[in-house]
């Protein structure tokens, strides 16, 4: 059956609406609240063999490579797990050191990427353990890795990926539960974390009930030639990815770094003319991103800050207070991004872009 935008103007639209319902998806039957457990039936190796995985590297492109770094974060964080996460296209034509005992996590929306599955198919030939996070069930890198965990997201049209991000953190989320209940983390701290995910379908429906203050603020910005993103920690990738899809759909440029590098160079690009979204909820890095956005106020640069309270400490010093609701830090970035997607795409609508088919871009490069 042809697949519908239902009312919606765009599928991008569509798909950001989707979230609360693909978040409850990619979480059905995998909670176990009374453990702080995840349960993940995609996971057919050993108890011996899991514990036996000592270092974990992630590769994918684009969005995915986004929650593929957040991904390094989570499983630092909550599985004490070292990560490190690379490009498909770089991996598959370095030389990359794959040691025993380490896992190699491709994760892809459409299990269709060329790059990406090239660099699955290195980490074979180098005798690597492979797992797949995708969302396309039958998909070429979903049948060629060893295990691994489907979205259940449903079809994204929309070129440019919003609900498959959202679930690819969800899903990071669920393994490094996986991983860190078996090695160190508490059951206090897995029940916490569970509740927390029972929670983020409707804290996400709140924010969606925002989309006309974001409409109006896309307005204020429409006209502006760049656009910086920072966030510190969790926000990090999220900084990347909210810059990636003002870029995508409305072709306004824009770059995401982390807060505190941007003193290293792109302070220099801020005058009165440049807008800044910060990404400064309440999280342990929450009093740096403070000090990282007074920087930019003393050098007269339009800030949006997105924030997770009162924020009393930004009343009244930033150009703008975007709010989401509170949760624990490894969920905000799901909060943090969907108000960068509603931004990038009415930036894109105002400026009469194609937000479904922007221009040079494809949903799937399945070609080098
Ligand atoms: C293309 C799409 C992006 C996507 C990337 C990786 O560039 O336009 O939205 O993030 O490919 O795709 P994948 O299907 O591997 O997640």
């Amino acid at each position: 059956a042809a697949i519908e935008k239902s009312g919606y103007e765009h599928f991008m639209l569509k798909e950001i609406h989707e979230q609360p319902q693909s978040l409850r998806d990619v979480m059905r039957g995998r909670l176990l609240p009374e453990e702080g457990m995840s349960r993940l039936g995609g996971i057919t190796l050993s108890d011996a063999d899991l514990a036996k995985v000592e270092r974990i590297t992630i590769t994918a492109c684009g969005t995915s490579w986004h929650a593929g770094l957040l991904g390094e974060y989570l499983l630092e964080e909550l599985a004490r797990i070292p990560v490190d996460v690379q490009y498909a296209s770089e991996f598959r034509y370095k030389n990359p050191v794959i040691e025993d005992n380490t896992l190699v996590l491709a994760i892809s929306q459409s299990g269709e990427t060329a790059d990406t599955l090239a660099a699955l198919r290195e980490a074979k030939r180098r005798g690597a353990l492979t797992m797949g996070i995708v969302n396309v069930v039958g998909s070429t890198i979903a049948r060629e890795t060893d295990f691994g965990m489907h979205l259940h997201a449903g079809p994204e049209i929309g070129v440019a990926s919003t609900k498959a991000f959202t679930s690819q953190i969800v899903a990071l989320v669920l393994f490094s539960l996986y991983m860190g209940r078996r090695r160190d983390m508490s059951v206090l701290e897995g029940r916490e974390m569970v509740e927390a995910l029972q929670r983020l379908p409707d804290q996400v429906e709140e924010i969606l009930q925002q989309t006309d203050d974001l409409r109006t603020l896309a307005e204020e910005f429409a006209d502006a030639r760049n656009f910086l993103y920072l966030g510190r920690g969790y926000q990090f990738p999220v900084a990347l990815e909210g810059a990636l899809k003002l870029k995508e759909v409305s072709y306004i440029h824009a770059e995401g770094y982390p807060a505190a590098e941007m003193k290293h160079g792109p302070i220099a690009l801020i005058d009165e003319e440049m807008p800044v979204v910060f990404l400064a909820p309440r999280d342990p890095v929450y009093a740096k991103v403070v000090s990282n956005i007074e920087e930019v106020k003393a050098r007269s640069g339009r800030v949006i800050a997105v924030v997770s309270d009162d924020a009393p400490e930004l009343q009244g010093k930033v150009d703008h207070l975007i709010r989401v609701p509170q949760t624990v830090p490894a969920l905000l970035p799901v909060l943090t991004t969907i108000p960068l997607q509603l931004l990038a795409y009415h930036a894109a609508i105002l400026r009469g872009c194609d937000v479904d088919q922007p221009r040079n871009l494809a949903k799937s490069v399945t070609v080098e």
